[in-house]
């Protein structure tokens, strides 16, 4: 019986070849149980067991059978060790004569026998011992369910911990980010006087592809290390949003990746379908897609095609990002969003997607993809359209 299925009733078993002691039994039980368990009768063994099967169909528990052990086939120590052995939960009682010692032994040793009562018995002392028993179940199971919901409160514990500790290490690492991006931007604005010597040797072509290659090394690690510190600073969620058309966001971000030399070399395809009006942090909004295409590009081949898509439907803005590149092997679906997760070794941070998805999650949006490997893939984001009267 699983713990979370409702008990539709409680049975206790009698089993007695001797019709009249069978009654009698059953109308002692009825008086003093009858409002927990229902008590029914069987006069064989055989008999008992397709009762007893019968009954465990439904949603019962036989919690207890009582038999009696010289019947006519099947005796009594028999019938309680195939039980016990097909319900190893059911407490079984056993009624013997003067000199049913060794039946009852016997089932004691192999039908986890709970208690023997010699005929004829005495009405108070049955009753005594099968409330005893009852009760004594009653607990069992109890315990059984306390433990249960005791390991699940503490795998949820543990979770909630792990949970923790992950954030705790990402603020200290983020922490520690923002203040070595901070140092690197500094530093790289020595990088600048690359212009000046270009400057000082204006005609000299070698010079001239040096300076450039300089340079842009230099704005690749300063987009590296801005998403460095974007994944610092995203740390605290805190940011203010205002209603805005949606596609004037994404223009802003797509004129921004203009002067990416890589973007450069792909067509960037824009398709605005609609204009959905969405309340939103405009830099946060610009960073995800800089990211989305960022990520597009270096998934894609010179001259490879990347599209911009934005649509709307009855709740929601919709805006893809697509790409003929590569695509996302499915052993790293989940991965992906996970911070520091990168396939690009040196030249990935591995933050990106971990940024994007923190910033939709804090629009009440959602963001995901579809990727198929070798064809390309299509980041989706959707965010809530601000209701306009
Ligand atoms: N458009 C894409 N095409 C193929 N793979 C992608 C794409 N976007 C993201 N990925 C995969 O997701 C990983 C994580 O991306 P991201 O978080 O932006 O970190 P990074 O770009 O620094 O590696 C990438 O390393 C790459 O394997
Ligand atoms: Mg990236």
């Amino acid at each position: 019986m699983k713990a979370t299925e409702k008990i539709e009733h409680r049975y206790i078993v009698c089993v007695d070849d001797d019709r009249a002691l069978l009654d009698g039994l059953i109308q002692q039980l009825e008086s003093a149980f009858s409002h927990t368990h229902e008590i029914e009768g069987a006069e064989s063994a055989r008999e008992a067991l397709e009762l007893i099967g019968e009954l465990s169909q439904g949603n019962n528990v036989i919690e207890m059978v009582i038999s009696d052990q010289v019947m006519p086939g099947m005796k009594g120590d028999e019938l309680l060790a195939i039980l016990h052995q097909q319900y190893p939960d059911m407490v079984t009682v056993m009624l013997t004569g003067q000199g049913g010692l060794d039946s009852a032994i016997r089932a004691i040793n192999y039908a986890g026998l709970s208690k023997y009562l010699v005929k004829p018995w005495n009405d108070d002392d049955l009753r005594i011992t099968i409330r005893d028993l009852l009760e004594k179940y009653r607990l069992e199971h109890e315990n059984i369910r306390l433990f249960e919901e005791l390991k699940v409160a503490y795998q949820q514990l543990k979770e909630a911990q792990d949970q923790l500790i992950h954030s705790e290490k990402l603020a200290v690492v983020g922490t520690l980010t923002a203040g070595i991006a901070h140092e690197i931007r500094n530093q790289l604005t020595i990088l600048g006087y690359a212009e000046v010597i270009k400057m000082a040797v204006p005609d000299n072509q070698q010079v001239a592809q040096y300076v450039k290659n300089i340079l842009d090394t230099r704005n690749r690690i300063l987009s590296i290390v801005e998403e460095i510190r974007q994944f610092a600073r995203n740390q605290e969620q805190e940011y203010e949003k205002s209603v805005l058309p949606l596609t004037e966001v994404i223009n802003t971000a797509l004129n921004i990746m203009q002067y990416d030399t890589d973007a450069k070399k792909r067509s960037i395809v824009k398709e605005f379908q609609a204009s959905p009006v969405v309340l939103l942090n405009r830099d946060k909004i610009i960073q995800v897609i800089i990211n989305l295409i960022r990520n597009a590009v270096q998934a894609t081949e010179a001259h490879g095609t990347i599209t911009v898509t934005v649509s709307e439907n009855q709740n929601h803005a919709c805006i893809e990002v697509s790409d003929d590149g590569c695509g996302i092997a499915p052993e790293h679906a989940e991965k992906i969003w996970t911070p520091f997760f990168t396939t690009k070794g040196e030249q990935g941070t591995g933050l990106g997607l971990e940024i994007c998805k923190r910033i939709i999650e804090g629009h009440n949006g959602q963001i995901f993809y579809q990727s198929e490997v070798g064809k390309g893939t299509k980041f989706i984001i959707e965010l809530p359209i601000e209701q306009t009267m």
